[in-house]
Protein backbone atom coordinates (compact mmCIF):
# COMPACT_ATOMS: atom_id res chain seq x y z
CA UNK A 1 0.00 0.00 0.00
CA UNK A 2 1.03 3.15 -0.72
CA UNK A 3 1.14 6.29 1.60
CA UNK A 4 0.69 9.85 1.04
CA UNK A 5 3.69 12.11 2.82
CA UNK A 6 3.17 15.53 0.72
CA UNK A 7 1.56 16.41 -2.17
CA UNK A 8 4.24 14.50 -4.62
CA UNK A 9 5.95 12.46 -2.24
CA UNK A 10 4.73 8.66 -1.18
CA UNK A 11 5.66 5.97 1.34
CA UNK A 12 6.18 2.85 -0.39
CA UNK A 13 7.82 0.25 2.17
CA UNK A 14 6.91 -2.20 3.95
CA UNK A 15 6.14 -3.33 7.43
CA UNK A 16 8.04 -6.54 8.78
CA UNK A 17 6.14 -8.26 11.66
CA UNK A 18 7.05 -11.70 11.37
CA UNK A 19 10.78 -11.69 11.77
CA UNK A 20 11.92 -12.36 15.24
CA UNK A 21 15.70 -10.84 14.62
CA UNK A 22 16.59 -7.99 12.72
CA UNK A 23 20.44 -8.28 11.48
CA UNK A 24 19.97 -12.33 13.20
CA UNK A 25 20.80 -10.62 16.06
CA UNK A 26 18.57 -7.80 17.41
CA UNK A 27 15.25 -9.13 18.88
CA UNK A 28 12.40 -7.09 17.54
CA UNK A 29 8.96 -7.90 18.94
CA UNK A 30 7.28 -5.18 17.10
CA UNK A 31 8.74 -6.23 13.89
CA UNK A 32 10.40 -3.31 11.57
CA UNK A 33 10.10 -1.53 8.29
CA UNK A 34 12.12 -1.56 5.32
CA UNK A 35 11.12 2.09 3.91
CA UNK A 36 11.08 3.10 0.34
CA UNK A 37 9.73 6.67 -1.31
CA UNK A 38 8.71 7.85 -4.48
CA UNK A 39 9.00 11.40 -5.80
CA UNK A 40 5.92 11.56 -8.37
CA UNK A 41 6.02 14.08 -11.29
CA UNK A 42 7.36 13.80 -14.87
CA UNK A 43 9.99 11.54 -13.52
CA UNK A 44 9.13 9.61 -10.65
CA UNK A 45 12.62 9.05 -8.38
CA UNK A 46 12.55 6.01 -5.82
CA UNK A 47 14.69 5.68 -2.89
CA UNK A 48 15.79 2.73 -1.92
CA UNK A 49 14.10 -0.61 -2.41
CA UNK A 50 13.11 -2.86 0.00
CA UNK A 51 14.47 -6.64 1.83
CA UNK A 52 14.38 -9.41 -0.20
CA UNK A 53 11.61 -11.39 1.93
CA UNK A 54 9.53 -7.90 0.25
CA UNK A 55 10.42 -8.16 -3.66
CA UNK A 56 6.77 -8.63 -4.29
CA UNK A 57 4.78 -5.95 -1.94
CA UNK A 58 7.49 -3.65 -2.91
CA UNK A 59 7.15 -3.49 -6.58
CA UNK A 60 3.36 -3.69 -6.07
CA UNK A 61 3.71 -0.79 -3.80
CA UNK A 62 5.98 0.83 -6.48
CA UNK A 63 3.27 0.32 -9.10
CA UNK A 64 0.43 1.53 -7.38
CA UNK A 65 2.15 5.28 -6.86
CA UNK A 66 4.13 5.19 -10.29
CA UNK A 67 0.24 5.22 -11.51
CA UNK A 68 1.08 4.30 -14.70
CA UNK A 69 4.57 5.98 -15.15
CA UNK A 70 7.77 4.12 -14.73
CA UNK A 71 10.37 5.49 -12.56
CA UNK A 72 13.42 7.68 -14.16
CA UNK A 73 15.61 7.23 -11.16
CA UNK A 74 16.55 5.02 -8.76
CA UNK A 75 19.04 6.51 -5.44
CA UNK A 76 20.59 3.88 -3.57
CA UNK A 77 21.38 5.65 0.00
CA UNK A 78 23.68 2.37 0.65
CA UNK A 79 23.79 -1.24 -0.49
CA UNK A 80 22.90 -2.94 2.87
CA UNK A 81 20.54 -6.20 1.86
CA UNK A 82 17.55 -4.50 3.84
CA UNK A 83 16.94 -1.90 1.47
CA UNK A 84 18.89 -2.99 -1.73
CA UNK A 85 17.58 -6.61 -1.78
CA UNK A 86 14.98 -5.30 -4.65
CA UNK A 87 17.37 -2.89 -6.72
CA UNK A 88 17.64 -6.00 -9.42
CA UNK A 89 13.87 -7.16 -9.45
CA UNK A 90 13.31 -3.35 -10.13
CA UNK A 91 15.48 -2.52 -12.78
CA UNK A 92 14.11 -5.47 -14.82
CA UNK A 93 10.69 -4.32 -14.19
CA UNK A 94 11.70 -1.01 -15.32
CA UNK A 95 14.86 -0.91 -17.51
CA UNK A 96 15.08 2.40 -18.49
CA UNK A 97 15.55 3.38 -14.98
CA UNK A 98 18.80 5.19 -14.35
CA UNK A 99 20.54 3.89 -11.04
CA UNK A 100 22.26 6.73 -9.01
CA UNK A 101 24.96 5.60 -6.61
CA UNK A 102 28.57 7.14 -6.02
CA UNK A 103 31.93 4.79 -6.79
CA UNK A 104 31.92 3.12 -3.69
CA UNK A 105 28.01 2.12 -3.98
CA UNK A 106 28.73 1.32 -7.92
CA UNK A 107 31.29 -1.22 -6.11
CA UNK A 108 29.38 -2.70 -3.65
CA UNK A 109 25.96 -3.13 -6.25
CA UNK A 110 28.63 -5.06 -8.68
CA UNK A 111 29.45 -7.12 -5.72
CA UNK A 112 25.44 -8.24 -4.79
CA UNK A 113 24.44 -8.09 -8.44
CA UNK A 114 27.18 -9.11 -10.86
CA UNK A 115 24.65 -9.56 -13.89
CA UNK A 116 22.78 -6.27 -13.38
CA UNK A 117 22.31 -4.30 -16.88
CA UNK A 118 21.69 -0.62 -15.94
CA UNK A 119 22.72 2.90 -16.63
CA UNK A 120 24.22 4.52 -14.20
CA UNK A 121 24.28 8.14 -12.45
CA UNK A 122 27.98 8.05 -10.64
CA UNK A 123 27.76 10.96 -8.29
CA UNK A 124 30.15 13.01 -5.43
CA UNK A 125 29.42 14.52 -2.29
CA UNK A 126 27.84 17.88 -3.02
CA UNK A 127 26.48 17.00 -6.51
CA UNK A 128 23.04 17.49 -7.38
CA UNK A 129 20.32 16.48 -9.89
CA UNK A 130 17.21 18.31 -10.93
CA UNK A 131 14.21 16.17 -11.23
CA UNK A 132 10.47 16.95 -11.85
CA UNK A 133 11.65 20.62 -10.30
CA UNK A 134 13.22 18.93 -7.40
CA UNK A 135 16.85 19.87 -6.92
CA UNK A 136 18.20 16.23 -5.21
CA UNK A 137 21.76 16.92 -3.39
CA UNK A 138 23.79 14.27 -2.28
CA UNK A 139 25.38 14.43 0.96
CA UNK A 140 27.97 11.40 1.58
CA UNK A 141 27.51 10.10 4.96
CA UNK A 142 30.52 7.77 5.27
CA UNK A 143 30.40 5.01 8.23
CA UNK A 144 26.41 5.98 9.00
CA UNK A 145 26.65 2.74 9.00
CA UNK A 146 28.29 1.81 5.70
CA UNK A 147 31.39 3.17 4.04
CA UNK A 148 29.79 4.19 1.21
CA UNK A 149 25.74 6.00 2.63
CA UNK A 150 25.18 9.05 1.54
CA UNK A 151 22.09 11.62 2.31
CA UNK A 152 19.73 12.74 -0.14
CA UNK A 153 18.38 16.25 0.51
CA UNK A 154 15.18 18.17 -1.29
CA UNK A 155 16.00 21.87 -1.95
CA UNK A 156 12.51 22.35 -2.58
CA UNK A 157 10.91 20.12 -0.19
CA UNK A 158 13.38 20.83 2.70
CA UNK A 159 13.16 16.48 2.64
CA UNK A 160 16.00 14.86 4.14
CA UNK A 161 16.23 11.22 2.76
CA UNK A 162 18.54 10.22 5.58
CA UNK A 163 19.53 6.44 5.41
CA UNK A 164 19.67 4.55 8.21
CA UNK A 165 20.00 7.38 10.47
CA UNK A 166 17.23 8.67 12.33
CA UNK A 167 15.45 4.80 12.24
CA UNK A 168 13.76 3.00 14.60
CA UNK A 169 12.79 -0.61 15.47
CA UNK A 170 9.07 -1.17 15.52
CA UNK A 171 6.95 -1.83 12.23
CA UNK A 172 3.97 1.62 13.44
CA UNK A 173 5.76 3.51 10.35
CA UNK A 174 3.38 6.46 9.66
CA UNK A 175 4.82 9.92 10.38
CA UNK A 176 6.04 11.32 13.86
CA UNK A 177 4.79 14.89 14.63
CA UNK A 178 6.37 16.20 17.14
CA UNK A 179 8.95 16.28 20.26
CA UNK A 180 6.37 14.09 22.42
CA UNK A 181 6.01 11.72 19.64
CA UNK A 182 9.72 11.44 19.30
CA UNK A 183 9.68 10.38 22.99
CA UNK A 184 7.35 7.76 22.65
CA UNK A 185 9.67 6.33 20.56
CA UNK A 186 12.73 6.81 22.09
CA UNK A 187 13.64 3.90 23.35
CA UNK A 188 13.64 1.46 20.39
CA UNK A 189 15.48 4.77 18.58
CA UNK A 190 17.90 4.58 21.06
CA UNK A 191 18.20 0.86 21.10
CA UNK A 192 18.33 0.80 17.35
CA UNK A 193 20.98 3.56 17.22
CA UNK A 194 23.44 2.31 19.84
CA UNK A 195 23.26 -1.19 18.98
CA UNK A 196 23.06 -0.50 14.55
CA UNK A 197 25.47 2.85 14.40
CA UNK A 198 26.55 3.44 17.93
CA UNK A 199 30.32 2.56 17.24
CA UNK A 200 30.50 5.23 14.89
CA UNK A 201 29.48 8.11 16.75
CA UNK A 202 32.50 10.33 15.32
CA UNK A 203 31.17 9.61 11.82
CA UNK A 204 27.71 10.57 12.95
CA UNK A 205 28.95 13.71 14.55
CA UNK A 206 30.64 14.53 11.09
CA UNK A 207 27.37 13.79 9.01
CA UNK A 208 25.44 15.79 11.41
CA UNK A 209 27.49 19.09 10.84
CA UNK A 210 27.16 18.67 7.03
CA UNK A 211 23.36 18.95 7.74
CA UNK A 212 22.90 22.28 7.98
CA UNK A 213 20.12 23.23 5.98
CA UNK A 214 16.48 23.72 6.90
CA UNK A 215 14.54 20.51 7.36
CA UNK A 216 10.69 20.17 7.38
CA UNK A 217 11.18 16.24 7.23
CA UNK A 218 13.15 13.20 7.42
CA UNK A 219 12.58 10.01 5.57
CA UNK A 220 14.50 7.45 7.36
CA UNK A 221 14.94 3.70 6.09
CA UNK A 222 13.36 2.71 8.98
CA UNK A 223 10.52 3.60 11.50
CA UNK A 224 8.39 6.66 10.45
CA UNK A 225 9.15 10.38 8.63
CA UNK A 226 10.11 12.72 11.40
CA UNK A 227 8.84 16.09 11.16
CA UNK A 228 10.51 19.29 11.61
CA UNK A 229 9.78 19.29 15.58
CA UNK A 230 10.20 15.17 15.89
CA UNK A 231 13.75 15.96 14.28
CA UNK A 232 15.05 18.56 16.47
CA UNK A 233 14.38 16.50 19.13
CA UNK A 234 15.76 13.26 17.83
CA UNK A 235 18.59 15.53 16.77
CA UNK A 236 19.40 16.37 20.32
CA UNK A 237 19.43 12.98 21.49
CA UNK A 238 21.56 12.41 18.70
CA UNK A 239 24.19 14.43 19.39
CA UNK A 240 23.98 12.74 23.05
CA UNK A 241 24.47 9.68 21.77
CA UNK A 242 27.47 10.09 18.82
CA UNK A 243 29.16 11.89 21.48
CA UNK A 244 28.93 8.79 24.14
CA UNK A 245 27.33 11.87 26.85
CA UNK A 246 25.40 10.01 28.72
CA UNK A 247 21.52 10.93 28.95
CA UNK A 248 21.39 10.70 32.98
CA UNK A 249 23.44 11.33 35.78
CA UNK A 250 22.47 7.47 36.89
CA UNK A 251 23.78 3.65 36.88
CA UNK A 252 22.73 0.53 35.34
CA UNK A 253 23.12 -2.89 36.72
CA UNK A 254 23.83 -6.18 34.72
CA UNK A 255 24.28 -9.55 36.45
CA UNK A 256 25.10 -13.27 35.44
CA UNK A 257 23.95 -15.70 38.27
CA UNK A 258 23.08 -19.56 37.97
CA UNK A 259 21.83 -20.22 41.07
CA UNK A 260 21.49 -17.31 42.30
CA UNK A 261 23.71 -15.50 44.62
CA UNK A 262 25.27 -12.94 42.21
CA UNK A 263 21.65 -12.27 41.88
CA UNK A 264 21.40 -11.39 45.41
CA UNK A 265 24.19 -9.08 45.68
CA UNK A 266 22.97 -6.75 42.18
CA UNK A 267 19.87 -6.52 43.70
CA UNK A 268 21.12 -5.72 47.29
CA UNK A 269 23.14 -2.94 45.43
CA UNK A 270 20.07 -1.43 43.63
CA UNK A 271 18.62 -1.43 46.91
CA UNK A 272 21.49 0.10 48.71
CA UNK A 273 21.33 2.91 45.59
CA UNK A 274 18.03 3.56 45.81
CA UNK A 275 18.57 4.25 50.03
CA UNK A 276 21.49 6.60 48.76
CA UNK A 277 19.20 8.87 46.74
CA UNK A 278 19.82 6.62 43.57
CA UNK A 279 16.52 5.65 42.18
CA UNK A 280 15.44 3.96 39.08
CA UNK A 281 18.44 2.26 38.12
CA UNK A 282 17.58 -0.60 35.84
CA UNK A 283 18.73 -4.04 37.09
CA UNK A 284 19.11 -6.83 33.82
CA UNK A 285 19.74 -10.71 34.04
CA UNK A 286 22.23 -11.06 30.98
CA UNK A 287 20.35 -14.38 30.04
CA UNK A 288 17.37 -13.32 30.42
CA UNK A 289 17.73 -9.49 28.72
CA UNK A 290 19.22 -9.35 25.18
CA UNK A 291 22.45 -7.59 25.13
CA UNK A 292 21.09 -4.93 22.03
CA UNK A 293 18.60 -3.29 25.69
CA UNK A 294 21.67 -3.76 28.13
CA UNK A 295 23.70 -1.50 25.78
CA UNK A 296 20.66 1.09 25.14
CA UNK A 297 20.55 1.61 28.72
CA UNK A 298 24.95 2.00 28.60
CA UNK A 299 24.83 5.08 26.29
CA UNK A 300 21.91 6.30 28.40
CA UNK A 301 23.26 6.33 32.19
CA UNK A 302 26.73 7.44 33.28
CA UNK A 303 27.87 4.53 35.71
CA UNK A 304 27.63 0.79 34.57
CA UNK A 305 27.98 -1.75 37.36
CA UNK A 306 28.80 -5.03 36.15
CA UNK A 307 28.32 -8.52 38.24
CA UNK A 308 29.25 -11.81 37.30
CA UNK A 309 30.36 -15.48 38.26
CA UNK A 310 33.61 -16.73 37.68
CA UNK A 311 32.87 -19.33 35.36
CA UNK A 312 35.02 -22.26 33.65
CA UNK A 313 38.24 -19.56 35.37
CA UNK A 314 36.50 -16.94 33.25
CA UNK A 315 33.66 -14.34 33.06
CA UNK A 316 30.12 -16.20 32.63
CA UNK A 317 28.81 -16.63 28.96
CA UNK A 318 26.29 -14.41 28.67
CA UNK A 319 28.18 -11.45 30.40
CA UNK A 320 31.17 -12.34 28.13
CA UNK A 321 29.08 -11.35 25.41
CA UNK A 322 28.09 -8.39 26.85
CA UNK A 323 31.16 -7.09 28.01
CA UNK A 324 32.61 -7.60 24.80
CA UNK A 325 29.44 -5.87 23.07
CA UNK A 326 30.64 -2.38 25.30
CA UNK A 327 34.09 -2.72 24.16
CA UNK A 328 33.14 -3.37 20.21
CA UNK A 329 30.14 -0.10 20.51
CA UNK A 330 33.03 1.92 21.93
CA UNK A 331 31.16 3.41 24.83
CA UNK A 332 33.57 5.93 26.31
CA UNK A 333 33.51 8.20 29.10
CA UNK A 334 31.55 5.96 31.27
CA UNK A 335 32.46 4.90 34.90
CA UNK A 336 32.61 1.03 35.92
CA UNK A 337 31.89 -0.97 38.98
CA UNK A 338 32.54 -4.56 39.41
CA UNK A 339 31.05 -7.51 41.49
CA UNK A 340 32.34 -10.83 41.33
CA UNK A 341 31.59 -14.53 42.80
CA UNK A 342 33.23 -17.14 42.58
CA UNK A 343 33.53 -20.69 44.96
CA UNK A 344 36.99 -21.30 44.39
CA UNK A 345 39.11 -18.42 42.38
CA UNK A 346 36.84 -15.65 42.04
CA UNK A 347 38.14 -13.37 38.94
CA UNK A 348 35.36 -12.48 36.59
CA UNK A 349 35.79 -9.17 38.20
CA UNK A 350 39.82 -8.58 37.25
CA UNK A 351 38.94 -10.22 33.74
CA UNK A 352 35.83 -7.93 33.19
CA UNK A 353 38.19 -4.93 34.80
CA UNK A 354 40.67 -5.40 31.77
CA UNK A 355 38.09 -5.70 29.08
CA UNK A 356 36.37 -2.86 29.33
CA UNK A 357 39.44 -0.72 30.09
CA UNK A 358 40.23 -1.29 25.93
CA UNK A 359 37.65 1.69 26.06
CA UNK A 360 38.61 5.73 25.62
CA UNK A 361 38.03 7.64 29.04
CA UNK A 362 36.65 4.73 31.34
CA UNK A 363 37.33 5.07 34.52
CA UNK A 364 36.62 2.39 37.85
CA UNK A 365 34.43 3.60 40.99
CA UNK A 366 34.33 1.65 44.40
CA UNK A 367 36.71 -1.32 44.55
CA UNK A 368 35.69 -4.77 42.84
CA UNK A 369 33.36 -6.68 45.62
CA UNK A 370 34.81 -10.03 45.39
CA UNK A 371 32.86 -13.29 47.26
CA UNK A 372 33.01 -16.65 48.09
CA UNK A 373 29.38 -18.60 46.76
CA UNK A 374 27.54 -16.26 48.86
CA UNK A 375 26.74 -13.13 49.79
CA UNK A 376 27.63 -12.82 53.93
CA UNK A 377 27.79 -9.99 56.56
CA UNK A 378 31.21 -8.52 55.13
CA UNK A 379 29.61 -8.88 51.16
CA UNK A 380 27.37 -6.67 52.01
CA UNK A 381 29.48 -4.13 53.78
CA UNK A 382 31.43 -4.18 50.77
CA UNK A 383 28.68 -3.62 48.65
CA UNK A 384 27.35 -0.44 51.16
CA UNK A 385 30.65 1.10 50.28
CA UNK A 386 30.12 0.32 46.60
CA UNK A 387 26.96 1.93 46.88
CA UNK A 388 28.65 4.74 48.61
CA UNK A 389 31.34 5.20 45.88
CA UNK A 390 28.73 5.27 43.60
CA UNK A 391 25.87 7.62 44.82
CA UNK A 392 29.01 9.99 45.46
CA UNK A 393 30.14 10.23 41.98
CA UNK A 394 26.48 10.42 40.70
CA UNK A 395 26.12 13.22 42.75
CA UNK A 396 29.24 15.14 41.58
CA UNK A 397 29.32 14.02 38.12
CA UNK A 398 25.92 14.95 37.93
C1 LIG B 1 30.10 -24.50 34.88
C2 LIG B 1 30.62 -23.73 36.05
C3 LIG B 1 31.95 -23.32 36.05
C4 LIG B 1 32.47 -22.63 37.14
N1 LIG B 1 33.77 -22.21 37.11
C5 LIG B 1 34.30 -21.57 38.21
C6 LIG B 1 35.64 -21.15 38.24
O1 LIG B 1 36.39 -21.31 37.27
N2 LIG B 1 36.13 -20.54 39.34
C7 LIG B 1 35.35 -20.34 40.45
O2 LIG B 1 35.81 -19.79 41.45
N3 LIG B 1 34.04 -20.72 40.45
C8 LIG B 1 33.52 -21.32 39.35
N4 LIG B 1 32.21 -21.72 39.35
C9 LIG B 1 31.41 -21.53 40.57
C10 LIG B 1 30.56 -20.30 40.56
O3 LIG B 1 31.27 -19.15 40.15
C11 LIG B 1 30.08 -20.12 42.00
O4 LIG B 1 29.45 -21.29 42.46
C12 LIG B 1 29.17 -18.93 42.22
O5 LIG B 1 29.02 -18.76 43.59
C13 LIG B 1 27.79 -19.11 41.60
O6 LIG B 1 27.05 -17.94 41.88
P1 LIG B 1 25.51 -17.82 41.53
O7 LIG B 1 24.75 -18.40 42.67
O8 LIG B 1 25.30 -16.36 41.36
O9 LIG B 1 25.29 -18.58 40.26
C14 LIG B 1 31.65 -22.36 38.25
C15 LIG B 1 30.31 -22.75 38.23
C16 LIG B 1 29.80 -23.41 37.14
C17 LIG B 1 28.33 -23.80 37.15
FE1 LIG C 1 21.98 -0.08 6.80
FE1 LIG D 1 18.69 -0.48 7.39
Amino acid sequence: MKTQITKDLYYIGSADRRIALFENVYPVPDGVTYNSYLLAGDEPVIFDTADGAFTGEFLRNAEEALAGKAPAYLIVSHMEPDHSASIKALSEKYPGMKIVVNARSKIFLEGFFPDLKAEFVVVKDGDAITVSGHTLRFVFAPMVHWPEVMFTYDENEGTLFSADAFGTFGSQGGVCGDAAQFEALVSEARRYYTNIVGKYGAQVLQALKKVTFEINRVCPLHGPVLLKAAFAKAAEYYVKWASYTPEKASAVIAYASVYGNTKRAAEYLQKALAERGISEVPIFDVSKTHFSYIIAECFKNSHIVLASITYNAGIFTNMETLVSEIVRHDIGGRKFSFVENGSWAAQSGKLMREEVSKLKNTSFVGETVSFRSAPKAETYAALDALADAIAEDVKNNG
